[in-house]
């Protein structure tokens, strides 16, 4: 996945698209370029590396030129080297094209390229789309784009300009977000929202198979060759979303964006008298007798949001006995996967685009299945293709390490899970009520722990950040926020973590612990305390040291560890919601303390968007 910007106007496109680079930098960072057009002809700079060195090569020299394209790159198809950097041109350098997703046949068309005497200089899928262009090209860009994609297989988002055409730019979408941001008397184009709010709110998302050409003229979008009519929307972030708040890293200030955005996930999804959940987009696509034929939910995602899925099929299970699978989307969708039209499906993605559970999601529509998406981006594809969307309102996501995402993904899951009780009428109301009342208190009493959460989080990571390893262990719900904090510990820290379930140590794992080695032990669940406490023992015994996590009327955690956080009580269903916001913290200080690039951690981007 890449970053896409394009300007066209009145002002130096220069600055314009270094910023819009710098907005999407989380996108792909490991090489960046633009091309202007200056006095006719287009200007290309490349650099690999992160933005920052991209525009220290430009330096003062931004030149006068009021139109253009820029990118960031994060590396599919050939090393992240300099040839390799977009934007691309053809042989001429007459035309120069930005693109995110993946050319499938981009070998065949080279070939066919090269035949025609077209010289290539990089190894990228994307150079055969400057030469398709001017092969094509006859006496309009637009036309060329038409009759350039027609031939494409894959992904694309892409943008191109060129000196035959000046005062133009044209682009092009299928399964790949791109959007225009329409201001006075100029226009924006980008893979993400985010790049442009600091010009103007006023947003088109093109759909897939728009092609789209701006021009002084306006706006002209087709689809399929027909004029196509697509809705301006007004985006109401404000900027501050888009900017650290003061904090040192977006990730910590995600985390601790955490109880309002839980907060605004509720709203309006729960009655003011706390007696019911109300999902009207549910009410809409499925009826009655639909959701009582389903005979088993399958949640598929990747990654964190994977995660997500994992505490939702205990808690789905537990509370209203209906049978829950959960796949890793890259599994899931070359398993040939057991669902039908009984199967409801639930695709939980932050981004909306990640390849792989875009992939599942139309896996399972294909075999039948019905599908809710539980996304963080509007308007993203996964939200576009499935037939009920949940939106998780946790506001733009910028740190590569999932925070705020998946805790508003579990608030989510869970009033899913009580909305279908209530709907099956499987949940009895006194039961409904006093969860709901639970779910609605988590936010407050989240902000009132943080700042102890935080104070001995930090020691504890002081401790960890020496350790080549970490153990994270917990039995139930706990396991799979344990899973959770491994995750977010390795991805940001690069310290090796893994999570067990506590009971499954000793049939191998245990010969690992060494005296000294760190084990972060959660112990919310009161009906497996017991046990867990046993496991937590056996460790000890070992030398381990164990930091705890525990509801704060667990007190008799304090005689097994060695520190141990006391978190408010809350419901143990609703546990994972609280306990991870610790190990999110703790990953964070271990990766400070380590001298870590926190926000834009090493051979990672935010959103997978190819395979
Ligand atoms: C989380 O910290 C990760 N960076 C990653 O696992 C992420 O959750 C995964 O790639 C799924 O992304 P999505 O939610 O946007 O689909």
């Amino acid at each position: 996945m890449c970053g896409i910007i394009g300007y066209l106007g009145y002002r130096k496109a220069m600055p314009i698209l270094l910023e819009g680079l710098f907005a999407q930098e989380y996108r792909g960072y490991d090489s960046a370029g633009v091309a202007v057009l200056e006095d006719g002809t287009l200007r290309v700079e490349h650099s690999v590396g992160k933005i920052a060195l991209l525009e220290q090569k430009i330096g003062d020299n931004i030149g006068e030129g009021v139109i253009g394209i820029g990118h960031t790159r994060w590396a599919t198809h050939g090393r992240p080297t300099e040839d390799n950097c977009h934007p691309h041109t053809d042989c001429h350098g007459n035309i120069a094209v930005v693109h995110n997703g993946i050319i499938e046949n981009y070998l065949e068309l080279r070939e066919w390229l090269q035949n025609q005497g077209h010289t290539f200089t990089s190894q990228t899928d994307t150079e055969v789309l400057p030469h398709l262009l001017e092969e094509l090209y006859q006496t309009d860009l637009y036309q060329a784009m038409s009759d350039a994609v027609a031939r494409l297989r894959g992904a694309y988002a892409c943008v191109a300009v060129s000196s035959f055409d000046p005062r133009r730019l044209v682009a092009a979408r299928k399964d790949s977000p791109l959007v225009i941001g329409v201001g006075e008397g100029e226009y924006f184009l980008a893979s993400d929202i985010a790049a442009l709010i600091r010009y103007t709110r006023n947003v088109i998302i093109l759909e897939n198979g728009d092609i789209a050409v701006v021009d002084d003229h306006g706006i002209k979008i087709t689809n399929q060759g027909q004029p196509v009519q697509r809705k301006m929307v007004y985006v109401d972030w404000d900027k501050e979303a888009a900017e650290k708040a003061g904090f040192p890293h977006f990730m910590l200030k995600e985390i601790h964006e955490q109880p309002a955005v839980m907060a605004k996930t509720m709203r309006g999804r729960i009655s003011d008298d706390l007696e019911q959940v109300l999902l009207p987009e549910m009410d809409a696509a499925f009826s009655d007798e639909f959701l009582k034929g389903v005979n088993k939910l399958v949640i598929v995602a990747c990654g964190t949001s994977y995660h997500a899925g994992l505490v939702a099929k205990q808690s789905i299970e537990r509370l209203l006995r209906l049978p829950v699978e959960v796949d890793i989307a890259s599994e899931y969708r070359y398993r040939k996967p057991l669902v039908d039209e009984h199967a409801l499906v639930v695709v939980v993605s932050q981004s909306g685009e990640t390849a792989d559970t875009l992939a599942a999601l139309r896996e399972s529509q294909y075999n039948g299945a019905k599908v809710i998406a539980i996304c963080n981006v509007m308007d993203s594809s996964i939200a576009r293709e499935a037939d009920c969307v949940l939106y998780t309102w946790a506001g733009v996501e910028i740190a590569v390490a999932s925070t705020k995402a998946y805790v508003t993904q579990l608030m989510l899951l869970y009033m899913l899970t009580f909305y279908l009780g209530q709907r099956l009428q499987i949940l009895s109301g006194d039961y409904l009520h006093h969860l709901l009342q639970e779910l609605d208190e988590l936010p407050d009493k989240i902000a009132a722990q943080l700042p102890t959460i935080e104070e001995t989080t930090r020691e504890w990571a002081e401790y960890i950040k020496d350790y080549d390893d970490a153990f994270f262990i917990g039995r139930g719900l706990d396991h799979s926020v344990a899973l959770e904090g491994a995750l977010k510990l390795k991805e940001i820290s690069y310290i090796h973590a893994e999570a067990y379930a506590a009971g499954e140590l000793k049939h191998g794992t245990i010969a690992l612990i060494e005296p000294g080695i760190p084990v972060i032990a959660l112990a919310t669940q009161q009906f497996l305390l017991e046990k867990s406490i046993s496991n937590i023992v056996e460790l000890k015994a070992r030398d381990a040291h164990i930091f705890g996590i525990a509801f704060e009327q667990t007190q008799s955690m304090a005689k097994v560890t060695d520190g141990c956080i006391y978190l408010p009580q809350t419901d143990d269903l609703l546990a994972p919601i609280i306990t991870v916001v610790p190990l999110q913290l703790l990953a964070y200080y271990a990766a400070d303390y380590r001298g870590c690039e926190i926000d834009q951690p090493r051979n990672l981007a935010k959103s997978v968007t190819v395979e």
